[in-house]
């Protein structure tokens, strides 16, 4: 088949991470015999030096123009002024809105190869593999919000529709259907009238899925249960705010923010893919990058936006394989591992897809 991949490499280690996700995507490209073309464009803290603004038109325009949108990371010290009026963030979030990305799946799986890496106990663990299903153009990252009484007073608003809530309910039962058919959603029914809309609306469309099994959950309690009994969750799905901050704390299941990637759905098949990790400045530069994230996030772009499902089982194969295989960058490396760079990694990863 024949594709236009958007790479927006932005931050930080970013440009690093997505050059090894490129690398392997043109590698798995070559064997299956596809055609992807790359367009490259600027977000984020680059485009602000460059053109003054963090989500300049054209990348929007070519983003709109291709079957999907690689990122890597955005951010950095040298914009991170908080009272600064353009932010690398606001590429982020305009690409989320203006591209009607209202799906963002995070899953969360401990690779086998990396018994030992969470600071969670291994019989915990046993048996953890669950999936984030977060809203992300709706909530309080988009509400009105402002200043009163001349500065002195903040205020942000939490919106949510019917309408919002029943699509993302629907992917969740839809993704859910396809693995341990459960789905737990999450709100804070208990104080937030958006979390009472949320949660009546949840009720509703679970009646649409008889077959899958449903319960309702508090933030709160949420984030406990994710500590104490992970692998009881399989599709786990809520708002805007508590994804961000779930999705960091059950990324700490697998203990390698480096590996986990994800992915941003529009209606459709469009997608962006990213991985979960940040810009790293303290390491951007250095060679020393995990780019498992940013392949694992291809992998999950092939899947989702180009329905080549048997090519990201290869990509997800040939991770596996190089970790069984001893290969570590720093930050997974381990007592016997192998520590590599993070363009060995992704050459390893590449050459194990060629090997077939
Ligand atoms: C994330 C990030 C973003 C968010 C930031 C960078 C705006 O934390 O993707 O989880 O809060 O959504
Ligand atoms: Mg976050």
């Amino acid at each position: 088949m024949q594709a236009k991949i958007a790479l927006l490499p932005g931050d930080g280690i970013g440009p690093e991470v997505i050059a090894e996700a490129r690398k392997v995507l043109e590698a798995v490209a070559s064997v299956k015999g596809h055609t992807f073309t790359f367009i490259e464009g600027l977000v984020g803290g680059i485009a602000i030096d460059k053109v003054g603004t963090a989500l300049p038109e054209d990348t929007l325009a070519l983003c709109r123009a291709a079957d999907a949108v690689l990122f890597g990371a955005i951010g950095g010290p040298k914009w991170d002024d908080p009272t600064a009026k353009v932010r690398p963030e606001q590429g982020l979030l305009g690409l989320r809105k203006g591209l009607g990305l209202f799906a963002n799946l995070r899953p969360v799986r401990p690779s086998p190869a990396l018994k030992g890496a969470s600071p969670i106990r291994p019989e915990v663990l046993a048996g953890t593999d669950l999936l984030v299903v977060r809203e992300l153009t709706g909530g309080i990252y988009f509400g009105e919000r402002g200043r009163l009484n001349g500065g002195s007073v903040a205020f942000d608003t939490m919106t949510y529709s019917v309408v919002e809530v029943e699509r993302i309910l629907r992917v969740a039962f839809e993704l859910a259907r396809k693995r341990r058919k459960k789905v737990t959603s999450v709100d804070k029914a208990n104080v937030l009238e958006c979390s009472r809309l949320w949660r009546e609306t949840a009720n509703r469309v679970a009646q649409e899925y008889p077959d899958v099994d449903f319960e309702n959950l508090l933030v709160d309690a949420c984030a406990m249960h994710l500590i104490r009994r992970p692998a009881s969750f399989d599709v786990i799905v809520t708002g805007n705010m508590f994804g961000d901050i779930l999705t960091d704390e059950a990324s700490m299941l697998t203990g390698s923010l480096g590996m986990l990637p994800s992915a941003s759905l529009a209606e459709g098949t469009f997608g962006l893919y990213e991985p979960i990790h940040g810009s790293a400045p303290d390491i951007a530069g250095k060679g020393i990058a995990n780019p498992i994230g940013a392949v694992l996030s291809g992998a999950m772009l092939l899947r989702y936006s180009l329905g080549l499902e048997e090519e990201a089982q290869a990509i997800e194969a040939a991770v596996d394989q190089v970790l069984e295989e001893g290969y570590r960058t720093q930050d997974i490396a381990q007592e016997g591992t192998q520590v590599v760079g993070t363009a060995e990694m992704g050459d390893l990863i590449a050459e194990r897809l060629t090997q077939g």
